[in-house]
């Protein structure tokens, strides 16, 4: 099978993603012509590196490139500015030069951590995206933002700063928990309800296979939300406008993944799918669109395995409304003090709103914790 390309037209800081099977033990063939010496960091983390660390390393020695590794400690705990300091500190003693690159070879937070790293290291190095995760695949490695943690919500201190090359091998899927897998898929549901809802119909035919590991739909569906991302972050890299729209479901995420300590009780994109299908309740309740949309969409999720409905949270039962909102008010999209949310006219037709009244956000969510209670 061939590998598909997807170009992201940034001008002179355009870049392909490269998606395929067996694309790790080929990745010195894409990787050496962009690098001014032969060698590079490879950044990981425990469980990547007992996986796959050994493949890549002879795929770079097959061309020649001599590489040095940085082996980090798994989990979100990364993104602190504690793990910044290690990371830094440790490339800044492999004496790393401002034209090397370092490439990530992980999730999406070895990813949003090297990208941050390389954004100030040396006033800006280039890095390489290798992502491991569904969901690093299909979002986080593409459009360049990177970032860490702050006490006061997730990604708060980052820097938009493009990769010169993304490599998505779609067989290193067939490693991950399947939980994990779930969770990146809400992020490949999502691009079909923000704007191609042939997409979500193929999803709705195709997921269950997708999932279970069907090679070739899974490059087609890495390779389709890759091309959207694509399309989307050459027309608006630093979210000026239609960007915001890939955050569909990430208000209401964000809050549940606060509410839940970001931690095992509800991955990032579990908490996508949750909000995906709170954000088509709450336009319905506004009248936006068709009533009959969220529960569609919640059985599709709830078929793959994803939590859809607040009940299906861990603790669910122990949320209050206030508490939900209060995180929300952190949100980056926050706006003159106002939430802005993603809604939707329909599948495939999302939009932002910055007018939605708290009251309704505050009613639909206090509906559906009675339900959990
Ligand atoms: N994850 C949303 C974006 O990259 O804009």
């Amino acid at each position: 099978m061939t590998d598909r390309i997807v170009k992201v037209a940034l001008g002179d800081r355009a870049y392909d993603i490269r998606v395929g099977g067996g694309l790790l033990a080929r990745a010195g063939e894409h990787v050496a012509p962009l690098l001014h010496r032969r060698f590079a960091v490879v950044v990981t983390d425990e469980n990547v590196a007992a996986r796959h660390l050994d493949t890549l390393k002879r795929a770079l020695a097959l061309q020649n490139v001599g590489c040095e590794t940085v082996i980090l400690p798994p989990g979100e705990s990364q993104k602190s500015y504690a793990g910044f300091e290690r990371l830094c500190e440790a490339l800044l003693a492999l004496k790393v030069e401002r034209r090397d690159h370092v490439i990530a070879l992980g999730g999406g937070v070895i990813g949003d951590l090297v990208g941050f790293a390389a954004s100030v290291l040396r006033r800006g190095m280039d890095f390489i995206q290798i992502p491991t995760s569904l969901l690093a695949q299909v979002d986080s490695s593409v459009g360049g933002k990177t970032a860490i943690n702050s006490r006061q919500g997730k990604n708060l201190i980052g820097a938009f700063h493009q990769p010169r090359l993304v490599l998505a091998d779609v067989d290193l899927l067939d490693t991950l928990p399947p939980r994990e897998l779930r969770a990146g898929y809400a992020e490949v549901v999502k691009y079909g309800l923000i704007g191609d809802a042939p997409f979500f119909g193929w999803l709705e035919e195709n997921g269950a296979k997708l999932l279970v590991g069907d090679r070739a739909l899974r490059t087609e569906a890495v390779a389709h939300a890759c091309a959207h991302k694509a399309r989307v972050v050459a027309a608006d890299e630093r979210e000026q406008g239609e960007r915001a729209l890939l955050n569909l479901g990430h208000t209401f995420g964000h809050a549940l993944e606060a509410e839940t300590g970001y931690s095992q009780r509800l991955l990032h994109g579990e908490g996508v799918a949750v909000g995906m299908a709170l954000a088509f309740r709450l336009s319905a309740q506004l009248g936006l669109c068709d009533a009959a949309l969220a529960p569609r969409i919640e059985r599709h999720l709830a078929a793959a395995g994803l939590p859809a409905r607040l009940a299906d949270v861990d603790g669910a039962g122990g949320f209050t409304a206030e508490h939900l909102v209060a995180h929300m008010q952190q949100d980056k999209k926050v706006r003159d003090g106002r939430l802005v949310f993603i809604l939707a006219a329909a599948i495939g037709q999302a939009m932002q709103r910055d007018d939605v009244p708290p009251a309704a956000v505050a009613a639909l969510l206090g509906e559906q914790l009675a339900a959990a209670a």
